[in-house]
């Protein structure tokens, strides 16, 4: 069987990735599970609906987190197929996200949609909230690999990197959102300034160490057989 990954002896078959990917699955579809648990059973306090909306918009938050995570964790551990976790990840961050925002348009506005345009242009957090929602459609559209294909590999990289300013305008929408009381934005913001900040860090330096193997000196190439003076000395 092929092994999937197999650095700092963490060896994982195929067959043992599909496995991780189906209970991860199942893991990420758990905080939707427990919010319709709750309100099927009307556990969710006296305003269910804004508590849904609150736990969607969190579990987009931690997805985008989650998703940002990843590549640091795997450059640091060393476990290369942790790498192959990121789409899935990242395709719910955009399923709670979808949700969030349906909800926001059914159970906040009741589709009213001129409303929602005045909302969306009134409301600085809804605003940068809906910004992140935009910028996010192009990602999940091109999350496979056909679209990889068509785009090729640097401008599908290029294009996959506005998940940078997606997670930072979530944390924004949070931290307007919550007005005072911004201790758990403030939580978010460091996560996400130390993910960003790690990849600048680390770009930085192979920025150097190829700018170092560039311009490092030559070492001339061991001298063989006999020295021919370029200038003879006369006596
Ligand atoms: C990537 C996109 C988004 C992220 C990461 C996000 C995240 C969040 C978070 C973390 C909260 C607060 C949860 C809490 O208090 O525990 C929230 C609340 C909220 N979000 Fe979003 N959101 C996003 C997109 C949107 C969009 C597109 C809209 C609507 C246009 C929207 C409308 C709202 C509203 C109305 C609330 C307040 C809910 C309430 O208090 O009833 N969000 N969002």
């Amino acid at each position: 069987m092929r092994p999937a990954g197999s650095t700092l002896g963490v060896n994982i078959s195929d067959r043992q990735l599909a496995a991780l990917k189906l209970a991860l699955f199942l893991l990420c579809l758990l905080p939707l599970g427990r919010l319709g648990w709750g309100a099927w059973r009307d556990t969710l306090g006296a305003n269910p609906i804004e508590a849904i909306q609150r736990g969607l918009g969190s579990w987009t938050l931690n997805f985008l987190v989650i998703t940002l995570a990843i590549t640091p964790l795997r450059r640091i551990v060393g476990w290369a197929w942790l790498g192959r976790l990121r789409r899935m990840l990242g395709l719910h961050a955009f399923f709670y996200a979808a949700l969030h925002f349906l909800g926001y348009l059914w159970l906040d506005q009741f589709f009213d949609w001129s409303a929602i345009g005045r909302d969306i242009l009134k409301r600085p957090f809804i605003t940068v909230g809906f910004a992140a929602f935009v910028l996010l459609l192009p990602l999940a559209a091109t999350s496979n690999r056909f679209a990889l294909g068509r785009l090729g590999g640097r401008r599908w990289q290029a294009l996959h990197r506005s998940i940078y300013p997606i997670a930072i305008f979530g944390v924004i929408h949070y931290w307007w959102l919550a007005k005072r009381d911004v201790a758990t934005p403030a939580l978010y913001a460091v996560a996400v300034l130390l993910l960003l900040g790690v990849r600048a860090l680390w770009r930085e330096r192979e920025r150097h160490e190829q700018l170092a193997g560039k311009y490092a000196p030559q070492q001339s190439p061991p001298v063989r057989g006999r020295i021919i003076p370029i200038i003879s000395r006369r006596h």
